[in-house]
């Protein structure tokens, strides 16, 4: 088995009203920088709610954070922190804003030459400043892992960094925030978690009957819950707040801990988004289809078992159920609101190489943890989902 451990450090604050909570868990004396968005917080309430929970602190606000966090923004934040000597960092926001904030910690401890080294060449920095987080959006588990993902608009390039010391001391999850998300961002939350699970489970079989469990627990829950999520006019609690603990435990570590893992259609997809700015979880409703598609032979078992316990499907030859998995897969997408096609977002085939040509460039051979999809299938993927 591989990357058996399992080791999570943060404090989960869960449910209504959590945000009254935050100062008995920051440092008595922090002097703290408020990282948010485009301006959501300023609309829902949640502005108030935090400036009042932390009456008393020093704070410094930082807003503007972009959704695909732009390290040109982050260095203006790093500035920030090093003239308001900023010791402890508080993300207010989405998936994006929490990235966004983990590497502004780490670029404002780093004393390498270039920050962005610590995504583009993965340096696992040793030290970063305390963060916490308010989760706005529930999608991506950033606020329960210690990894996040940046682009450089100079370059657009997209990149994932990481750091056990990345970890948020605590992350707050009240569900009523995400009552003002527009659906679109609700829909892109039920399928990002959605493919971080398939990312940990539909790969290979290694004995592992529990992670298994867990990981079909989440897929059956989001399948349950989204489309009601997606239909409603008014937002449900419960509802919301079973979709916002499954996407925090679709990405803590839990599902990944002895098992391969692969995260290739999240290697694409980025490549998507930095190409052409798509949502990100709008690029992993249009790729994953096609992986699943090009592994029907090589991960052949582990899509038979998807399709009998998550879809149910118990009629027809093996080939014949997983086609059909993949084709509920992609229903599912559908069904919570996103377009699973390239076309639809107007991509065509000069991005397939210039995809093509940017892995091969970086002389990667494959894409994912278990290097079973070649860059030529990359194209193929691709290709498939025009
Ligand atoms: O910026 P504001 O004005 O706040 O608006 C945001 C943004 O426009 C809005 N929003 C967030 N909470 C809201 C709200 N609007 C109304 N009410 C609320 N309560 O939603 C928009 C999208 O926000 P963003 O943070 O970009 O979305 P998401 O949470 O999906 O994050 C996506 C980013 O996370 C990365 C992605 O690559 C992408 O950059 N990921 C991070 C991962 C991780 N750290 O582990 C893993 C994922 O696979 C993913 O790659
Ligand atoms: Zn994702």
């Amino acid at each position: 088995m591989n990357n058996f451990n399992f080791y999570n450090p943060v404090k989960i604050l869960f449910g209504k009203g959590k945000i009254a909570e935050l100062s008995k868990n920051i440092p008595a004396n922090a002097r703290i920088l408020m990282t948010y968005g485009g301006g959501s917080i300023h609309t829902n309430g949640v502005y108030e709610q935090v400036t009042a929970a932390l009456k008393g602190f020093e704070v410094v606000e930082f807003g503007g954070i972009e959704p695909n966090p732009k390290y040109e923004t982050l260095m203006k934040a790093v500035e920030v922190v090093k003239a308001e000597k900023i010791d402890f960092l508080l993300a207010v926001g989405g998936g994006s804003v929490l990235d966004g904030t983990k590497f502004i910690a780490a670029a404002a401890l780093y004393d390498g030459e270039s920050a962005w080294d610590i995504a583009a060449k993965q340096i696992s920095v040793s030290k970063a400043l305390p963060l916490g987080a308010v989760l706005t959006l529930a999608a991506t588990g950033s606020e329960m892992n210690s990894g996040g993902v940046i682009t450089r608009e100079a370059t657009q390039e997209k990149m994932a960094f990481g750091s056990p010391v990345l970890f948020p001391k605590f992350s707050v999850l009240d569900p009523q925030i995400t009552f003002s998300l527009p659906k679109r961002q609700v829909a892109n939350g039920i399928v990002d978690a959605y493919v971080h699970v398939m990312e940990q489970y539909l790969t290979y079989p290694v004995n592992s009957p529990v992670q298994d469990r867990f990981a079909e627990g989440i897929l059956l829950t989001l399948i349950e819950e989204g489309p009601k999520a997606s239909a409603s006019e008014t937002p449900d609690y419960a509802n919301r707040a079973n979709l916002m603990w499954a996407a925090t435990m679709a990405l803590n570590g839990l599902l990944s801990t002895g098992v391969k893992s692969d995260w290739s259609t999240h290697m694409i997809g980025h490549e998507l988004t930095a190409f052409h700015g798509i949502d990100h979880a709008v690029t992993l409703a249009i790729v994953l289809p096609g992986v699943l598609q090009l592994m029907k032979v090589k991960r052949r078992e582990k899509l038979l078992q998807y399709a009998f316990r998550v879809w149910n499907i118990t009629e027809g030859s093996e080939e014949e159920r997983i086609e059909k998995a993949i084709q509920m897969t992609e229903t599912f997408f559908q069904e919570v609101g996103i377009a699973t096609r390239l076309s639809n977002y107007h991509v065509g085939q000069d991005t397939i190489d210039r995809i093509v040509e940017r892995f091969t460039s970086r002389h990667m051979r494959a894409v994912g943890a278990q290097q079973d999809v070649s860059i030529a299938d990359v194209a193929e993927v691709l290709k498939s989902r025009l």
